[in-house]
């Protein structure tokens, strides 16, 4: 084989005259004017051949080209007519003058032609991967997040963080997502679970005394997919120990300040902002506020205190009753059709009804604007600060769907009306998280982040009688409506950590049984500590602006989990089974 001398990508008018050999796929074949050309294509970029028929026998074998075989080619560096230059290719100065051509495989004739802008359906695509993987938008995805890495890598060694790796094979201790299971051979009837995440292991760590850690670092759950999840998934993981919240969102802002510089040039707006759980909750109804828009919700209960209507009047009643409401600017243009669907929407998502009404002609209008007296009518111009043409959506209810519907409603119609500017970043620390939440079909609480999270001091006297007081030493990075990382300061003391389990009704016994050895682990000597993991391919997906995180991953799973190329999971032979001890059921 000819070894290649430059790649497909960097050829130009400095190099005419220069003798060149290249390797790479055929892309494209035309034949014009009695000349043959190619493009010939290579992770680097694209230049083009030209085959003229004085070379009788290198012209013969280009006639038999097809598009991705690949081929070895040598000939001069010359400069293209001036009617042919290409402005929009880096290599369109130049042409390649073909002397000799070898082939070095043939192609058969793909399922789908290897460019990005073809509409393809992503199971063709899933089930071909190592060819959509060729075209070039998916290339510059997984360049891209090459370079996240190596980012990632020299931020941590510049601020003295250890890059330590963890095990895959682990203890089952699901609390969260549920395990991946893998059965033991050696140990029948016992199993290995895929780590979650190492929140475990980063803690022992800390308890060694290595002091600042991370690792890039696979994760598994097991639960309902969606195009921002995947089973397998990658964190960048850290933790800290002497550190405090401030001291972890610190060296996270310094992360993503400097993946953004270095990797897409943008420049992050410091500080991050900032705002605590129950704002978000009730200005965006999410613990994930996409701010990229406003249409914030403002709450209307003083307004509405003395209102006649009754649907008013009766959430009014209960301490949680709140009535939240938006302003669609220019809204009011929306036909009474699509205001039914919205109608129809919040209904779906919970709420009993949507009221509405319109600012027209400098009055109310429509809707709920009959109920509303003179007096309401100016305060609410003052809270939701509407102009002519607007419309103005609200909710009665209880706390737990006023703000939720509003939210969801918000985002729905930001997207609809296109309020969203696709070009921008905004991130957002949330924090004061509270530290449990209510399960129903366990009827019990449990860890809102994990049990490991250490509540605020002055809230640990609040474990025992008011556990859904109290509020969490943790933290979760936003950006444009989605969380790309999360973390906390941890329990470091056997005492609280026992406390916590009581709250979560995790018996003594269960705790030894999955968390033994953490538990002791913390009578050793545990120093306080914390950290913080990134989602990987959501903090890529967004770099690159893809839409689902499995166009940042080479070989990703299906919705079902499936991986469409080499048909994982399958079936496996009774042998395997047999060595297992397993039979199936
Ligand atoms: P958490 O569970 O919040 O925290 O996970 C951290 C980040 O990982 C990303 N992520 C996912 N990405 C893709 N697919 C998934 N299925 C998936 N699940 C989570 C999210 C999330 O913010 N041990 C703690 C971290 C800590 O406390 O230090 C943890 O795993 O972007
Ligand atoms: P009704 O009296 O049920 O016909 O409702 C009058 C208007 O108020 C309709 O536009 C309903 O969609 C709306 N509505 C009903 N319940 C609620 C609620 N809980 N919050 C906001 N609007 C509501």
């Amino acid at each position: 084989m000819l070894k290649r001398t430059k790649t497909c990508g960097e050829l130009n008018s400095q190099h005419i005259g220069q003798k060149v050999v290249l390797n790479g796929w055929v892309n494209k074949r035309r034949n014009l004017g009695g000349l043959i050309f190619i493009d010939l294509r290579d992770r680097y970029g694209m230049t083009q051949v030209v085959f003229n028929p004085e070379n009788t026998p290198v012209y013969n074998l280009a006639k038999g080209l097809r598009a991705e075989d690949v081929v070895s080619v040598t000939g001069m560096v010359s400069a293209r007519p001036d009617d042919a230059l290409n402005k929009d290719m880096k290599t369109g100065q130049i042409e390649i003058s073909a002397a000799q051509i070898e082939i070095l495989n043939k192609a058969k004739t793909t399922p789908f032609e290897i460019r990005d802008e073809i509409d393809l359906n992503e199971e063709l695509r899933l089930t071909y991967r190592y060819l959509d993987l060729r075209r070039p938008g998916l290339q510059r995805n997984i360049i891209l997040r090459s370079k996240v890495y190596k980012t990632v890598r020299k931020y941590f060694h510049k601020h003295d963080f250890l890059e330590i790796e963890t095990p895959m094979l682990m203890k089952s201790t699901p609390e969260g997502a549920r395990d991946f299971l893998v059965p033991s051979r050696n140990h029948p009837g016992k199993f290995y679970a895929l780590p979650q995440s190492p929140q475990t292991y980063k803690q022992l760590l800390m308890i060694s005394g290595f002091d600042k850690y991370f690792q890039i670092v696979k994760c598994f759950r097991d639960e309902d997919l969606r195009k921002d999840r995947q089973p397998e998934f990658t964190q960048i993981d850290v933790e800290m120990s002497f550190v405090d919240e401030e001291d972890v969102m610190e060296t996270a802002d310094g992360l993503i300040l400097s993946l953004f510089r270095e990797v897409v040039d943008y420049e992050i707006p410091q500080p991050v902002p900032r705002m605590t759980f129950q704002q978000a909750f009730e200005r965006y109804g999410t613990d994930k506020p996409d701010l990229r828009f406003g249409m914030e919700i403002k709450t209307l209960n003083t307004v509405f205190n003395e209102s006649d209507f009754q649907v008013f009047h009766t959430v009014l009643q209960k301490p949680q009753g709140r009535i939240g409401a938006v302003v669609v600017r220019n809204g009011g243009a929306l036909s009474r059709k699509k205001i039914d669907r919205l109608i129809a929407r919040s209904k779906e998502l919970g709420a009993k009804g949507l009221a509405y009404f319109k600012f027209q002609q400098g009055s109310l209008t429509a809707g709920i604007a009959k109920f509303i007296t003179e007096k309401e009518a100016q305060r609410l111009k003052e809270e939701l600060e509407f102009r002519e043409n607007d419309l103005v959506l609200l909710v009665a209810d209880d706390q737990n769907i006023t703000y939720p519907v509003l939210g969801q409603l918000r985002l729905e119609i930001a997207e609809q009306l296109q309020l969203i500017d696709r070009n921008r970043y905004e991130f957002l620390w949330i924090t004061d998280f509270p530290l449990l939440e209510f399960n129903e079909d366990e009827n019990r609480y449990v860890a809102r982040h994990h049990p490991f999270t250490s509540p605020k001091a002055q809230d640990i006297d609040k474990l025992q009688n008011h556990p859904e007081q109290a509020l969490a030493r943790a933290y979760d990075l936003v950006l444009n409506g989605n969380e790309i990382a999360g973390g906390s300061i941890r329990i470091h003391t056997k005492e609280l950590q026992e406390k916590m389990f009581s709250a979560l009704k995790i018996s003594s016994e269960e705790a030894e049984n999955k968390f033994g050895f953490l538990m002791r682990a913390l009578e050793y000597g545990a120093p306080p500590h914390g950290g913080i993991a990134f989602g990987l391919d959501r903090l890529v997906m967004f770099m690159v602006g893809a839409d689902s995180i499995r166009d940042v991953i080479a070989f990703p799973k299906t919705a079902s989990a499936y991986s469409l190329m080499d048909e994982a999971p399958s079936v496996v032979s009774s042998k395997q089974l047999a060595e297992l001890k397993i039979r199936l059921i």
